[in-house]
């Protein structure tokens, strides 16, 4: 998620998390080559698996992008068909490649031929009044013909004229049987759902039965981090206990001090911990702290914010 999910947030989720895919934040492929998307492409090693999710659609471009996604260590390539900005819109990418089935085709086939890494779309069950279900079907049809490995499904149509993204990601309703019935018709696809998923329960529920392959999840996380401290467990087994909330606040701290060492501000990550205070005794006096405090925190500051919370 742009502005959310950048390598902080991803440090703070990999406390929660080992086995999770995490992705960053949506970068143009032309970002990418000409290292305007520097930012986007540097990580730490610990955030792994991670995928690259890359907003282009120019094939050779795209290939471009799928070999210096490899060469730089991501796990995987996911093209955005389904962000519905107007810059997205008008540039004739993100959602609005829904309506072109046969290009994506193409740009799939193009990153497959430059990378061994997976290449996965992420897209809506539909744009604008091409959003019926066999209007999805034919472009997941179209688009595995050329060997995408997963279809990442947001279980909302998008409008690309007349709703703002944030309307976009609010107001269709959730359509999630579509996204099931999808997986039924197409067994040998990976589907995954996105949308709407709060917590640990939603995803097993959306996985219960193999109705969908996979869940991804975008505001929940980000909203109440600690609600999914347990998937590692519930999700995929492992015989791990909950991340406690303390060891999070700390490992953010450090993140913070090492960050700072390295010329960044700590700002850039104390904006992220605020779902950590969600719902906690002292958790509002924490946000008020970094409030207060704004771009100009310190680590001494996170640490005060984080030392009101009761754990
Ligand atoms: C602030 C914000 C930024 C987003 N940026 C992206 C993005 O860069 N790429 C993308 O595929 N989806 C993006 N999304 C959409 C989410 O990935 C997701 O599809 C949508 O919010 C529905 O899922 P959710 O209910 O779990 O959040 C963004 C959503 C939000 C709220």
């Amino acid at each position: 998620m742009m502005e959310r999910t950048d390598r902080h947030f991803r440090v703070l989720v990999r406390t929660l998390t080992r086995r999770s895919l995490l992705y960053t934040e949506m970068v143009m492929g032309r970002a990418v080559l000409d290292g305007r998307g520097e930012r986007d492409m540097d990580f730490d090693p610990l955030e792994l698996p991670l995928a690259l999710q890359v907003g282009d659609n120019d094939p050779s471009r795209l290939a471009r992008c799928a070999e210096l996604a490899q060469a730089r260590g991501f796990t995987e390539l996911n093209l955005n068909c389904g962000c519905p900005s107007a810059r997205v819109r008008d540039g004739a990418f993100g959602a609005r490649l829904m309506l072109e089935p046969d290009r994506v085709a193409t740009l799939v086939r193009a990153m497959k031929a430059a990378t061994s890494l997976p290449v996965t779309v992420k897209h809506r069950i539909g744009v604008d009044e091409v959003d019926g279900y066999d209007d999805m079907l034919r472009f997941v049809d179209v688009v595995a013909e050329a060997g995408a490995d997963a279809f990442i499904v947001h279980a909302r149509k998008a409008w690309l004229h007349g709703l703002s993204p944030k309307e976009n990601r609010n107001v269709p309703p959730l359509r999630p049987e579509e996204i099931f019935r999808l997986k039924r018709e197409r067994p040998s696809l990976r589907i995954e759902l996105n949308g709407g998923i709060e917590s640990t329960d939603a995803v097993l529920a959306g996985l219960r039965e193999g109705r969908v392959d996979g869940v991804m999840v975008g505001r929940g996380i980000y909203r109440d981090p600690m609600a999914f401290a347990d998937v590692d467990a519930r999700v995929f087994g492992d015989d791990v206990a909950p991340t406690p909330l303390r060891a999070v606040l700390e490992t953010m701290v450090e993140h913070a001090r090492r960050w700072v060492a390295r010329g960044g501000r700590v700002h850039d990550v104390s904006r992220h911990v605020h779902g950590l205070f969600l719902g906690r005794p002292g958790g509002r006096k924490a946000r008020r702290v970094l409030a207060e405090a704004g771009a100009a925190a310190d680590v001494d500051t996170l640490r005060r914010a984080i030392d009101q919370v009761v754990v």
